[in-house]
């Protein structure tokens, strides 16, 4: 599977203006149990840092922009999330880090899974022996 996958959502919008649906089990591959947004987000700090176990998201970005490191441990792309419609999907075992918030940025994320510490590699060595 490529490192790089986007779900594009349908934009049912008209000259009132747009209107985006995500269904879960749909479009949207995996049943959606969370969800959260991040904003007022710094341009220069970055977040992310970790990969998931079993956690699959998807992240948009309904409002601005950032970048996204995705790193399968052989791999490296970066990406720009910058489209309402169009979310990245964060499998599990893929590092991922975000860069260069806009300020303007909203970023929303559906997970499969409720939060679960235990579910996250925070450290990148770890990571890469896990990984195999
Ligand atoms: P963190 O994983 O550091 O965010 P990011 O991946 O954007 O760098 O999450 C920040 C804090 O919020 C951390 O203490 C874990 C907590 N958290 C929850 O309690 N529930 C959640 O759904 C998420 C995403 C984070």
């Amino acid at each position: 599977m490529s490192l790089i996958e986007w779900i594009e959502l349908p934009n049912l919008g008209d000259h009132r203006g747009a209107l985006i649906v995500a269904e879960a089990d749909k479009i949207i591959p995996f049943e959606i149990k969370r969800l959260y947004y991040i904003f007022d987000a710094k341009p220069d700090i970055s977040r992310g840092f970790h990969a998931h176990k079993e956690l699959n998201q998807i992240a948009f970005c309904i409002k601005g922009k950032c970048k996204m490191l995705m790193d399968n441990g052989i791999e490296k792309q970066e990406v720009w999330i910058d489209q309402p419609n169009k979310g990245l999907l964060i499998p599990p075992m893929v590092w991922h880090e975000m860069h260069d918030f806009s300020d303007d940025c909203i970023m929303l994320v559906l997970a499969s899974d409720h939060y679960d510490e235990s579910d996250y590699i925070r450290e990148y060595d770890k990571f890469l022996v896990e990984r195999v």
